[in-house]
């Protein structure tokens, strides 16, 4: 049994134990203090020999040895905190598979525009986008569509609530993305060869095949010599390159009072057909209110309706999914 009344002897307890504490964890923590710190522990022993000292001794010895049990018990505590809890006292197992965080990825909606916008910048479609909150003059009058006329009531119009001097409302949300064509051709000399993607808002009530706020894809083609066969093959490739060569088309007369001749192009959906957009060629008065000589310049225009591709495309029923937020319906694409 060593000599446990001298200073030296402190010391030599101190770093032993101090040695034995740093590669100490887990149960061997325990078995550590009980063996240094605990009741019958070798610190503690020394403690009572004190009791038996001379007391000239017994005072600087006494304050040394409690200088080492204080170093001791903060020694055993950061060694306690730095390795930490065991991982079964915490119950955690890291030997389970993780759970899968949630991925984010784009709107079917915002998908289709993409893919739309793609076919037709490969067709020689340059990409414009333009104002949400619309002139009445480009959503109507510059379309051919004079004030009072009836051709107005085809678009059920979200009108801001401001007037202008004579009592007149005049700022609205765009019914269709068809302003642009007065707004790009006023802008630019032709040729032109557009497409314009954007949101379009009608006050009307909603069902399967109709939202109050929806997308399109405009397009536009002015240039000399542009016919009604430049149309249908623009249309009819576009049709192919989005819906595949197999899926049925459908091209039939229609009116709108920018166009002359106008039609519509439907797609097989489920044993019916589903208008997909609308077209035709550019009429003389919406070229000659924009400044270009209708003697000289030809064009047509379309513009489609973005939902209801999605909708033909995934083989959706609704397209009040597309905006109901549900991410049961979302995570699908
Ligand atoms: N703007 C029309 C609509 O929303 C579609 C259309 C665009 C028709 C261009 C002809 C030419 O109904």
């Amino acid at each position: 049994m060593p000599d446990t009344t001298t200073i030296e002897s402190l010391e030599a307890l101190r770093l032993e134990a101090l040695r034995e504490l740093e590669s100490a964890s887990g149960e061997a923590l325990e078995v550590w203090r009980s063996k240094y710190l605990g009741r019958k522990g070798r610190l503690t022993q020394v403690l009572r020999g004190i009791v038996g000292m001379p007391p000239d001794e017994r005072r600087s010895f006494g304050a040394a040895a409690n200088t080492l049990k204080e170093v001791l018990e903060n020694a055993f505590a950061d060694r306690a905190a730095a390795v930490g809890p065991k991982p079964a006292d915490t119950g955690l197992d890291v030997t389970l598979p993780g759970r899968r965080p949630l991925q984010g990825r784009l709107h079917p909606v915002t998908q289709t525009v993409r893919d739309i916008a793609e076919a037709l910048t490969a067709m020689g479609f340059q990409i414009v986008e333009g104002p949400e909150v619309e002139h009445d003059y480009y959503n109507f009058t510059a379309l051919n569509i004079p004030p009072d006329h009836p051709a107005r009531d085809m678009w059920d119009t979200l009108w801001v609530d401001r007037v202008d001097a004579e009592g007149n409302p005049r700022i609205l949300l765009r019914t269709h993305t068809s302003p642009m064509q007065a707004r790009v051709m006023e802008k630019t000399k032709p040729p032109v060869r557009v497409a314009v993607p954007g949101r379009c808002y009608r006050y009307e009530a909603t069902d399967a095949t109709h939202e109050w706020h929806f997308h399109q894809v405009e397009g536009l083609a002015v240039a000399e010599g542009i016919t009604f066969a430049e149309l249908k093959g623009t249309l009819y490739e576009f049709a192919r390159r989005i819906f595949g060569p197999e899926r049925k088309v459908r091209f039939r007369c229609d009116y709108f009072p920018f166009v002359e001749p106008g039609v519509d192009m439907a797609i097989d959906w489920k044993g019916e057909w589903l208008e997909i957009m609308g077209a035709g060629m550019v009429h003389p008065r919406v070229l000659a209110g924009v400044g270009y000589d209708p003697e000289k310049f030809t064009g047509f225009a379309f513009g489609m309706g973005v939902e209801r591709i999605a909708l033909l495309r995934h083989g959706i029923d609704d397209i009040r999914h597309f905006a109901a937020n549900d991410l049961r319906f979302l995570s699908q694409f």
